[in-house]
């Protein structure tokens, strides 16, 4: 009982799937070129077209197949979607010169597919998409073309300033369209518009909840790894792979081997702690101690990319190394995330790398092992309310996200070991402050960086040339897209008293106030 969502290529398409997973309902982005298979559709009950910036009547218009307007599944297409659901059903489409950027006023027209939903007046006034929609609201458009003649056997449901037909309906096909974007915030009434599409158009149970997510992955790795076969799980002590772990220790027990390893690169007294929370979920981990290792493959090494590679292949070797005196190893598991899979791989064909996602990408072909990744499709906050439903402890689950390549990608410069513990008190204080205060649990993470800028200053009577350290704090939804926080100013006045006071080579705190995008979250 999923969603297939169709990716034209719309910088919203992502939203489409989070919204579908907040109504409780599990879905799918795939390209827009997917060939229709009876197959494939029979693992879906309704299918929505995203937007995308090309033009519907462009000769290099991204390809999509036909077939799968004729399958039968509900559809919503949105935006792009909807111009093309029209171009292929006959309508006509106009380009350019009424272009709607950003909000517009909406208004619903009272001749839809009523099928019986009533007004609060009692008079028959919205179609189901529309049910509980006020006839006037505030969308959020993106569009150049429009809808001028709407196909065969469809009604208009709504228009705009900019779009005569700014949502179209065919109740008989279970086919819809709107020109706006309904999964983005800005537009009022969004999620109600998805979710009328969904409970009454669709009909699709909401039952994607974490009871079921475990249950259904407490499946799934049984029959990926029958037998004796055993499994190997790289564990950071984040979120992802300790919640991964205790959901594949449940189902597979002591066929389950984890592996931590200790790269140096790790914030104050993480080794000891995450080792301790470890054996406290009943987990068989064996902690490796690398740190000498990475830090002299580091030595010397500025550029960003290259901390990534060569820590990514070293990460390789270590786990290589002390996984080969297991016997019977047939899968590796990983906590790779959604965002993870769609950031740094290719679901919309070739796209920028903008940083080397570190895991432990090459390990599998080297060791020969199949991959098992049960939130491959699942956002950060569905992982821990799994973790929760498995009763992981808070600390834990409500861990903040740490980056693969660790200190390293917040170390700006060279990585040395003084730099990496200079960090790493800074660090400390700058998360114990902040803890303290109840702008912690609005975080999506807090954390400082060291810059390799010296700087002036003066302690005592003498003069200081010493390093300075940003404080970095964001809130976020999935890490996809990040705002800088506002930490209060008695916070920041601490962090930076005791920094400068209590950091040996530190003698400046500045603040990051970069959203994401342009910036990134981490600094390298
Ligand atoms: P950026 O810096 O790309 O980070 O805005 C987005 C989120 O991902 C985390 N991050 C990583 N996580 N391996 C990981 O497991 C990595 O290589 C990596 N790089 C960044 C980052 O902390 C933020 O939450």
């Amino acid at each position: 009982m999923s969603v297939l969502i169709l990716d034209f290529g719309s910088q919203y398409t992502q939203l489409i799937a989070r919204r579908m997973r907040e109504l409780s309902v599990f879905s799918e982005i795939k390209r827009c070129d997917t060939p229709f298979s009876k197959e494939l559709c029979a693992k879906y009950s309704a299918i929505i077209l995203s937007g995308g910036p090309a033009s519907v009547t462009e000769a290099d218009a991204p390809q999509f197949d036909s077939a799968w307007l004729r399958c039968g599944l509900p559809l919503l297409g949105v935006c792009y979607g909807m111009q093309l659901l029209a171009h292929l059903c006959g309508g006509t489409l106009e380009a350019g010169n009424s272009r709607e950027y950003g909000p517009s006023t909406l208004e619903i027209i009272a001749s839809g597919d009523n099928a019986g939903q009533t007004g609060q007046s009692g008079e028959e006034t919205v179609s189901n998409l529309f049910c509980k929609v006020p006839s006037s609201s505030t969308v959020w458009m993106s569009h150049g073309d429009h809808v001028v003649k709407l196909p065969t056997g469809f009604t208009a449901l709504a228009r705009s300033a900019g779009a005569p037909f700014a949502a179209m309906g065919n109740a008989s096909a279970k086919q819809y369209a709107v020109q706006f974007h309904p999964e983005v915030v800005h537009s009022q009434f969004g999620q109600q518009i998805l979710e009328n599409f969904i409970t009454r158009i669709a009909k699709i149970p909401r039952t994607w909840t974490p009871g079921n997510i475990v249950a259904r992955l407490t499946e799934t790795i049984n029959s990926a790894v029958p037998g004796t076969n055993q499994v190997l799980c790289a564990l950071s002590g984040g979120v992802d792979s300790t919640v991964a772990a205790v959901l594949a220790s449940k189902a597979i027990g002591k066929r389950l081997h984890c592996f931590f390893v200790d790269n140096g690169l790790l914030r104050l007294n993480e080794v000891r702690d995450v080792t301790q929370l470890l054996h406290g979920l009943g987990l068989q981990v064996t902690t490796i101690d690398a740190a000498q290792e990475f830090l002299a493959a580091l030595k010397g090494v500025i550029d960003p990319e290259q901390k990534r590679k060569i820590i990514g292949r070293l990460f390789v070797e270590v786990f290589d190394r002390h996984a080969k005196k297991l016997v019977g190893v047939t899968h590796l598991m990983q906590g790779t995330l959604y965002p993870d899979v769609i950031e740094s791989s290719a679901v919309r064909g070739p796209s920028t790398t903008i940083k080397t996602h570190h895991n432990v990408g090459g390990l599998p072909e080297r060791m020969n092992l199949k991959l098992l990744e049960p939130f491959r499709e699942l956002f950060k906050d569905e992982v821990r309310a799994i973790g929760r439903e498995l009763q992981v402890p808070d600390r834990i689950v409500a861990r903040q996200p740490f980056p693969g390549p660790g200190l390293a990608v917040r170390i700006l410069g060279e990585v040395t070991a003084e730099r990496v513990a200079r960090l790493q008190t800074a660090d400390a204080i700058v998360r114990e402050v902040v803890a303290a205060d109840p702008v912690n649990k609005t975080l999506w993470q807090v954390f400082a960086v060291l810059l390799p800028v010296k700087s002036v200053g003066v302690m005592g009577d003498g003069r200081t040339y010493e390093e300075c350290i940003a404080v970095r704090a964001v809130t976020s939804q999935d890490g996809m897209t990040a705002d800088w926080a506002y930490l209060p100013e008695a916070v920041l006045r601490t962090i930076s008293n005791r920094v400068i006071n209590e950091v040996k080579g530190v003698n400046r705190v500045v603040l990051d106030v970069s959203s994401k995008p342009p910036a990134t979250i981490e600094w390298e």
